[in-house]
């Protein structure tokens, strides 16, 4: 029998219609942690690390696109005292919660993120705004919730960087005056595919 990983492993990174991406984490949100971490995925404490570096360590951030919780023990590594998270896959929202680590976790909806426009100064996008995660038009409603002045934390994975909606979007916040990048970084993703990504750091204009 073939396994999840290698049924998963070609066709992930392509993008696909939003209900078809919550299906798709519904099914992986069992082995999601085990499987990742096997396979070395490094994004995480990359993106933690850099937003640690740029951002006082007792503000309150919101790990958006949270999964099953990675991010945001990445987080809590790195330093964050409060976290909070937020996901449209409801399977891997109930790993994130029953981790212990986040303040509160809501389910959103791919159209309603669930909190008010401002409330957080830091919100991590770990591997969120991403082929065969979110599409790249959630960059500018997102970067539009954060409190001015705030940093927004993201991943491009090398996919991602290849398919030009993703950096058109992001270049399209900096050239309107929403953002600029204060840190950018290509790294390890996931050492067994040997996959880069882009850590990049926003912030709100
Ligand atoms: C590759 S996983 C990353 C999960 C976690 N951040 C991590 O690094 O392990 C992508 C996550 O994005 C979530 N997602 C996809 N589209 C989203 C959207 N529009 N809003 C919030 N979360 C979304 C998926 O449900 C999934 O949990």
């Amino acid at each position: 029998m073939t396994k999840k990983k290698e049924v998963l492993r070609p066709s992930l990174w392509t993008p696909r219609p939003v209900d078809e991406t919550i299906a798709v984490y519904a099914d992986w949100a069992e082995n999601y942690d085990a499987e990742v971490s096997a396979r070395g995925y490094r994004t995480p404490d990359r993106l933690a690390a850099a937003l640690a570096d740029h951002a006082a360590l007792d503000q309150v951030v919101l790990d958006f696109g949270c999964g099953t919780g990675i991010g945001g023990a990445a987080l809590r590594r790195a330093g964050f005292e409060t976290i909070d998270g937020t996901d449209v896959t409801a399977e891997m929202l109930e790993k994130a919660a029953s981790r212990g680590i986040y303040r509160k976790t809501w389910h959103s909806a791919p159209d309603d993120m669930g909190f008010a426009a401002g409330t957080y100064p830091i919100i991590a996008a770990v591997g969120v705004i991403s082929l065969g995660a979110a599409p790249a038009g959630v960059l500018a409603p997102l970067v539009a919730q954060l409190a001015a002045g705030g940093l927004l934390g993201l991943s491009f994975n090398d996919p991602t960087l290849a398919d030009p909606s993703y950096a058109d979007a992001l270049q399209a916040e900096v050239t309107q005056g929403h953002a600029e990048v204060i840190f950018r970084e290509h790294g390890p993703h996931l050492d067994d595919v040997d996959m880069g990504a882009d850590v990049i750091i926003l912030r709100r204009l």
